[in-house]
């Protein structure tokens, strides 16, 4: 019945029903779900609603996915249900270059989006580290960060509007410049749960007219820590302050030869973007706090090219940890500039008492830690270790008064860890918001909130 509804609606070519099929829109790069019910892949907002109300019809849950680089299984199925794919509604809808603003359909890859508008001098400043592929509309569900979020802001400060599908398949539009209550705000992040995004006011941004980029070494990742601590506190804020410890550049340097120095303690990959009259001043302050700070050396790279090598390897770095390890778990957790110190030495600790080599890379200017554990999956004995030690470094970010997502979401993941940060009020107020919106959670269930989530049985951590 579900199957025959949706191809009346939707054409034969647009929905997935056999096993094979269903297995690819079962995982992210996270996790592995369930098998869905059915795969939708709609052409139009139309078809979306379509899907939504003979979904709903059915009495399946609705499960949107963009590109299904997710890292805490946002975009998974977890109970069946229906997946509805953006694959198909990728294309930019309207680009107003006066008003830096174009209207987007979420299925639209992130990157394509800056090759779109470059030309006119602009570009979508979000730039998650999976941009190449990740798309709008799951940028928009996780409210990605990404590098250059540490000056230009998250995805948050770059959606000017929305128009979304709602639970019933009807459509509705918000927009940050008219009165009212900022629903923009609440859907950015909200990973699918209160409404599905069917096309997006973004904002653009001029390309500056100088970039520079320097790549400092220093000893251990706390005096590269302290540096990063003494440039913000200096008054400098550069539009990305990125950290790899050895372990990570030895990965890096093995996958892209992007020209990271491998026998340092850390590596801080520094990028001013501004006026050209500026950056001689900028980069005197840099170079002298670093080498205030121990750095051992400090580089300025002179080309275009030497930037995008130095860039493609600092976003290619998860990737690159296959050089070195069967299999790793990528942990992201956020805490104040000034304790991230304590919080790399945590995970230090932690990773020796499980007897396991992790691997940092990470947004030093944000406090956004990612710490990789490296593992073997085959050695179940590894597999528990990951999953305790992931756990504790949750904990020891919470303990550094942190929390326990910086920018990936927490998805099926870290719904359980939500306890953690928030009280059970906290959580019963979201909850109402969600079930104002959707009120049967037939839309990406089992996703943000605790299990048992009728929240006042949520055992809260911290009262
Ligand atoms: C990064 C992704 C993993 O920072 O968030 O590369
Ligand atoms: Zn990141």
């Amino acid at each position: 019945m579900l199957h025959e509804r949706l191809i009346d609606a939707l054409g034969a070519d647009a929905v997935k029903t056999a096993p094979e099929d269903l297995a690819v829109y079962a995982f992210d790069a996270y996790t592995t779900g369930r098998l869905p019910a059915a795969v939708v892949l709609p052409r139009s907002t139309q078809e979306v609603s379509a899907a939504v109300r003979i979904a709903r019809d059915c009495g399946e849950p609705i499960v949107p996915r963009g590109a299904g680089t997710g890292l805490c299984g946002g975009a998974v199925p977890t109970e069946g249900g229906v997946v509805i794919s953006f694959a198909r509604m990728n294309r930019v809808l309207a680009f107003d270059p006066a008003r830096r603003r174009a209207r987007v359909q979420p299925g639209l890859i992130n990157l394509d989006l800056s090759r779109h508008v470059a030309a006119s001098g602009l570009f979508y400043a979000p730039d998650p580290s999976s941009q190449k592929i990740s798309t709008i509309g799951g940028n928009v569900a996780t409210n990605a960060g990404g590098p250059h979020c540490l000056s230009y802001g998250t995805t948050v400060n770059h959606v000017l509007g929305l128009e979304v599908v709602d639970e019933r398949g009807d459509v509705f539009h918000t927009d940050v410049d008219e009165l009212g209550y900022d629903l923009t705000a609440a859907l950015v992040g909200s990973e699918g749960t209160l409404g599905i995004v069917t096309a997006a006011w973004v904002r653009l941004m001029r390309v500056p007219e100088a970039v520079r980029v320097w790549l400092a070494t220093f000893p251990d990742v706390e005096s590269a820590s302290d540096a990063v601590s003494a440039i913000v506190a200096a008054g400098i804020v550069p539009t990305a302050l990125e950290m790899m410890d050895r372990i990570a550049a030895q990965a890096v340097e093995a996958a892209f030869h992007a020209g990271y120095p491998t026998d340092c303690g850390a590596v801080l990959l520094i990028e001013n973007a501004g006026f050209e009259d500026d950056m001689n001043a900028c980069e005197s302050a840099l170079a002298r706090i670093a080498r205030e700070r121990g750095a051992t050396s400090w580089r300025t790279a002179r080309t275009q090219a030497e930037r995008d090598a130095l860039w493609a390897g600092r976003k290619g770095a998860a990737g690159a940890m296959g050089r070195i390890s069967p299999n790793y778990y990528l942990q992201d957790v956020c805490v104040r500039r000034s304790t991230l110190p304590k919080a790399l030495h945590a995970v230090d600790e932690i990773a020796r008492t499980y007897g396991i080599t992790v691997a940092n890379v990470f947004h030093a200017g944000d406090g956004n830690l990612h710490p990789m554990l490296c593992y073997d999956k085959r050695d179940r004995t590894q597999v528990q270790a990951v999953i305790e030690s992931g756990n504790e470094i949750l904990r020891a970010a919470i303990a550094l008064g942190g929390t326990v997502s910086g920018e990936h979401g927490i998805g099926f993941e870290k719904r359980e860890a939500m306890t953690e940060v928030y009280s059970t009020a906290d959580l019963a107020t979201m909850a109402r918001v969600r079930d104002v919106f959707d009120p049967a959670r037939a839309l990406n269930p089992e996703k943000i909130f605790p299990s048992g989530a009728a929240c006042p049985e949520v055992k809260p951590q911290r009262p």
